[in-house]
């Protein structure tokens, strides 16, 4: 990846994406189901680039949505209505409704309460709206507590036992067809014993629902794998797919999984650049000018990115942290890093910032969003403008 080229022509702060990279991940998943019918559903969260969802609806991937925006996004990049699932734990009247005239795959129903909403608006509508139940296995996944979601305490899903009711009563529903099972216990994930350990909670319940003429059409398991960032150990998609699997021996199911940051994080990369370095006492900063405005995980979660300085400098390396230009001080990108001395202009490129990078971006500051160009084949093209001042006011301007 030529980033000095990139830079020039599209300047900074800059995202830059590696389709070809996306692609290889996407296979690797998709053939390590093989041997049983599958579903790529493209978590559309981790990176809702249209482009980057059309590259993956182009490879035959679904999409998984938590609003209906991320729904019609879908809808936009060419992802068929029949790989479209909807997640989330608190949709609006509107959404369901939305979804459920769109006729997607099905509605990921996370609440008792929610599930007798969707059978009011399918009636209202005159339609029998397919479902899945997301469960919430009681697992801890061992991951970062804010991307933890398959335990009680996490605000995600039903328990088993109410899950069971919830089958029951879509089965006895005219307005509800009760299609799928769901869980997904975290992001991020490293260790394989918890997804497996909810796997195995999950098609138990399958196995007595089937006792009682409940049998569903798939078996979704969420996303959450995880991925080098650092020196993390990760689960090979082989290894995965195979524990899953062997979990449903006698039962007929397509399996849906919803990779998000495996298929992107890596190959994407925050370009930014040099404005100033500066000492405070013992202290070396290095100001660039990208901002936790354009990614938010170091401030958010202290998440460690890799960060490559490009320059021309031969100085010694010295200790150095690697900050923003956004009035806090958790605007830092990098702590404690050996970098040599730079120069304005160099460049400082932060990887492994293709999923929940732009996405999770805002406005903070009065900052425009950075642009987003996708590379494929060796070239380079613009995937979203800069945003600009106008763009900024433009909500605002006439009510002044
Ligand atoms: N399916 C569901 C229902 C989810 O909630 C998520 C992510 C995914 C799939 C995709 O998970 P993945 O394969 O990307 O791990 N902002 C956080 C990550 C939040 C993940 C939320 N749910 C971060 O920057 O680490």
């Amino acid at each position: 990846m030529n980033f000095k080229e990139l830079a020039s022509e599209y300047k900074t702060p800059l995202y830059v994406y590696d389709l070809d990279y996306m692609s290889e991940q996407y296979q690797e998943l998709k053939s390590a189901f093989k041997g049983r019918k599958s579903i790529l559903a493209y978590a559309v969260k981790a990176n809702s680039n249209l482009s980057v969802i059309k590259h993956f609806a182009d490879l035959g991937s679904g999409a998984d949505c938590v609003s209906i925006g991320e729904v019609r996004r879908a809808f936009l990049a060419g992802v068929p209505a029949y790989k479209i699932i909807f997640s989330g734990v608190g949709k609006s009247d509107d959404e369901i409704r939305e979804a459920i005239q769109k006729d997607i795959l099905y509605i990921n129903v996370e609440s008792e309460a929610e599930l007798f909403r969707v059978e009011v608006i399918a009636k209202e509508l005159n339609k029998t709206s397919r479902i899945s139940i997301r469960v919430n296995p009681n697992i801890d996944p061992k991951t970062h507590p804010y991307i933890s979601t398959g335990l009680h305490d996490n605000k995600f899903g039903v328990d088993i036992d109410t899950a069971k009711r919830m089958f029951i009563l879509a089965k006895n529903s005219e307005s509800l067809d009760p299609v799928g099972v769901h869980f997904h216990i975290g992001s991020q994930l490293t260790h394989l014993e918890p997804i497996y350990e909810a796997a195995v909670i999950v098609a138990d319940m399958l196995r007595s629902l089937e006792a009682i003429d409940i049998e569903l059409k798939f078996f979704d398991v969420g996303g959450g794998l995880g991925i080098t960032y650092d020196d993390e150990v990760t689960i090979k998609p082989y290894d995965y797919a195979q524990a899953i699997l062997g979990t449903l021996k006698g039962l007929d199911l397509t399996v849906i999984c919803e990779p998000g940051r495996f298929l992107t994080a890596n190959a994407g990369y925050f370009v930014s650049k040099v404005l100033y370095e500066k000492q405070n006492g013992d202290k070396k900063f290095v100001v660039i000018d990208g901002a936790m405005n354009d990614l938010l995980r170091p401030s958010l979660y202290g998440a460690y990115h890799k960060v490559q300085a490009i320059t021309d400098s031969t100085s010694d390396v010295r200790n150095v942290d690697i900050v923003g230009p956004v009035c806090e001080s958790s605007d830092f990108f990098a702590k404690d890093c050996l970098l040599p001395e730079l120069n304005r202009n160099d460049l400082i490129v932060v990887h492994s910032a293709g999923a929940y990078g732009f996405g999770m971006g805002s406005n903070y500051n009065s900052r425009g969003r950075s642009a987003e160009v996708a590379v494929q084949n060796g070239e380079a093209r613009l995937v979203r403008k800069r945003e600009n001042f106008e763009d900024l006011v433009a909500l605002e301007k006439e009510f002044l």
